[in-house]
Parts: C-alpha cells; structure tokens; sequence
C-alpha cells in the first residue's frame, strides 16, 4: 500500500546524513523542502521531495496544499501514570507555598504515592490512556513514561505493567522508565539507607529480570536522593544491563551532573539550576542534557540556561515532563512555544530539541526523528499555515490537523 501526499506546503526536518545528535550551532538549521511531495509505503517514508517530481504510481493521494508536515515529537521525559491530581497543590503554590514546603508537609510526590498505591491497575491504565490520546493528538509519536509514585516492589511494578499495555495498545512507540529512588516512601521514613539498598537488592533485580523497564531513573536533588546513593542505583542498573536517566539540578546543583557523566549515563534531566562548572562537565561526555521548560513554567523556577549549553557547543532536548506535581500537560507544542519564549531557542532550534535530538535520548534515532526514507511514517500534517513558526508563536492555539502513526 502506497499513499502519497502532495502539494506539500513545507515538509520539515529532512534528514538522509544524520548519524549523531545536534549540537550547538548545528541546531539552527531545519532542513526543508517547499511545494513538496511525500510517499508513505505501508508504515515507513519510501520516498520525498518537490512536486514537479512526485510519482503517478501510488494506491491513494492526500492533499496537502496550504498545510505542513513534520515529524511527530519526541517526548523523551513524561510521568503519565498517575492517580487523581494536585489540584490542591496547585492552589497552595498560589497562596505562596514552595514545592518544597508541599513536599515537607508529606505532600508533593508522596500525595501521588498514597494515591497510586489505592488505585486498581485497570483505573491506572484507564487515565493513563486518555493522557496518551490527548498528546498523540497534540503531535507526539514517541514517549518515555517513568514509574516512580509508587515505591514499592509491588505498586512499581503495578505501574510498569500500566505502561507495558499502553505499548501493546497504542500504535505510539513507548519506552519505559523505573524510577525507584523518587521519594522516601512512608515504610521506610529516617531510613533512607535501606531503601536504597531495598532498590538496588530487590527492585533493580526483579524489575530487570521482569523486562518491564529499559532505563532507570532517580531523582538527585537536596532532601531527596544524594549523588552517592544515586551512584549506587545507576551502578547497580549498568550490572543488570539497564542503562539510565536521571533527574539532577531541578532546584540545587550537588555534583549529580558530575557523577552521572562519569557513570556514562544516557540523559541528565531538568537542569534549571547550571554552574559553569557543570557545563565543562557535559562538554567532556556523551550524557545528553534534557531541559524541561514547562515544569520551570508551572513551578515558576529558573529556566534551564539553553542558551549558554548550546553556546558552549552542547546538544540539547526538551521534554514536557507531563506529571501531576510540576507539569500538568503534555503538549510538546506549548513545550516548543515554551522553549523559544523562555529560553530564547529559534523555533528551528526547538524542533530539533523536540524531535531528532529527542531520538537519541531515547536511542530511537534510527526509526524516528526525521523524514528519512526507511524510517518510522510517524509525522503531523499542520492547519494552513503562513509559516511553522506560527506553532510557538500561537502558543494557545491548536494548529495540528491530523497525526500519522506507523503510516496510519
Ligand atoms: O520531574 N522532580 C522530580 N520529579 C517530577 C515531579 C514529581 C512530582 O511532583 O510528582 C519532576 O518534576
Ligand atoms: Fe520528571
């Protein structure tokens, strides 16, 4: 089966060559191609470029005249498994409590947790599922969903086998994340120690052994997980052979950058809090840094300092970090919007942080990411546009007409 789409207003982020993540300066470009044709031959790109050499040969023809195609988002940092919200929270932050001060209070992650652990595996699955329509329908095509409000073997696993059917039943490409070392769960209160020794010597091994996650994340922050027990985690990850990504600089900068580039971790993420000294550290490794410009937007926290890491020769990614506590939303389009407003990246900029830069934090650049003939036919067709910057430019509007999925 061959579809082809002409009249292409633009087709976005054209890629034949691209073996390596983005960096820097290189980040500016978004290859395109204007009043141009796109074949889509069952659920992979066979073949692109301009009109005037488009085929005759094809079993079925869209038009696209007026509107754009891009490739759908990658959003490599979502926690959509949750039960209930923190509309309460929200509220509390207005009259001027912190994050933090929710958090000392027993609210914050370990709300969610009390709701997680009281909620059947069949309600999980159930909200999960209309969250993972929603941003299917906001143009994303590939996502990472984390464990992490449960923190217990049992209510971890219940989460993971959530994210397990979404695989099974949503054509979106989905990775999984365990994130353990979230939150001090209640049971385990001034006893931090052994529930990071209760990670490593039982939920690392069972969770490995299940193939229930393919990373494993912690969350390195002052009153949450030190650099040294987090160390511990990823080590013990690399032993059952599960790579990670890790939450590091949110609110504080405590050597996490430092550590996980030694562990060779895949992904840093959040970095709203940056030293210089920090940003020499990423220069030397491989560890790909995640910024997450609505959780900075929701929270009001500093931005991640885009600008200075792509200055300083850095690759970058961005992620909606969708989560009840400090991202209520996962529409990578607003993430986008969010990321030039805010953190000042050009649009070009934030596409490639939002798609082919994603790929490679979530090591799926070989299927997804870009218009390149054999990958993944995973792409959103645009509303008529004048141009694509009208999607972080109309930053409340919903400019997306229609998403492909595996050519579908
Ligand atoms: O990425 N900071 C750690 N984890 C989440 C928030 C979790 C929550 O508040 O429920 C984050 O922002
Ligand atoms: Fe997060």
């Amino acid at each position: 089966m061959k579809t082809l789409f002409y009249n292409i207003k633009e087709l976005f982020q054209i890629r034949e060559n691209n073996n390596a993540i983005l960096k820097g300066s290189e980040m500016k470009e978004l290859p395109s191609i204007k009043n141009a044709f796109l074949v889509v031959e069952n659920d992979l790109i066979a073949d692109y470029g301009s009109m005037e050499n488009a085929p005759t040969n094809c079993d079925e023809s869209v038009d696209v005249s007026g509107k754009m195609i891009m490739p759908t988002y990658i959003d490599s940092h979502t926690h959509i498994v949750y039960a209930g919200n923190r509309e309460q929270e929200f509220v509390d932050r207005i009259n001027g409590l912190t994050y933090d001060e929710i958090y000392q209070r027993g609210g914050g992650i370990l709300n969610s947790v009390e709701k997680l652990r009281n909620t059947s595996e069949d309600e999980l699955y159930h909200d999960a599922s209309l969250r993972l329509e929603e941003l299917i329908s906001q143009g994303t095509g590939v996502v990472e969903i984390k464990s992490g409000y449960g923190l217990s073997l049992e209510a971890e696993l219940k989460m993971l086998r959530v994210i397990k059917k979404l695989k099974e039943n949503y054509p979106v490409k989905i990775k999984a994340t365990f994130l353990g070392a979230h939150a001090v769960p209640p049971e385990f209160k001034g006893n931090q120690v052994g529930f990071v020794d209760e990670i490593c010597q039982k939920m690392i091994p069972e969770i490995a052994q299940s193939g229930l996650a393919d990373y494993v994340d912690a969350f390195v922050e002052t009153g949450y997980f030190t650099v040294d027990e987090t160390r511990k985690i990823i080590k013990t990850a690399t032993q059952f052979g599960l790579k990670s990504k890790i939450h590091v600089n949110q609110f504080t900068t405590i050597g996490g950058i430092d550590m996980c580039v030694e562990e060779n971790v895949l992904s840093v993420d959040h970095l709203e809090v940056v030293s210089d000294q920090d940003i020499e550290t990423l220069k030397k490794g491989k560890t790909i840094p995640v910024a997450l410009p609505t959780c900075s937007y929701f929270i009001s926290i500093p931005y991640t300092p885009a600008r200075k890491l792509l200055n300083a020769g850095l690759p970058l990614v961005v992620a909606s970090d969708y989560n009840p506590g400090t991202t209520p939303s996962g529409n990578m389009n607003f993430v986008v919007a969010t990321s030039c407003i805010k953190m000042k990246l050009t649009p070009e900029e934030a596409f490639n942080a939002a798609t082919i830069n994603a790929a490679y934090a979530l090591e799926v650049e070989k299927g997804y990411g870009s218009i390149t003939k054999g990958k993944k036919a995973s792409f959103f067709i645009t509303k008529p546009l004048h141009s694509i910057y009208a999607i972080p430019y109309n930053f409340g509007s919903n400019l997306i007409e229609s998403v492909y999925l595996n050519g579908k």
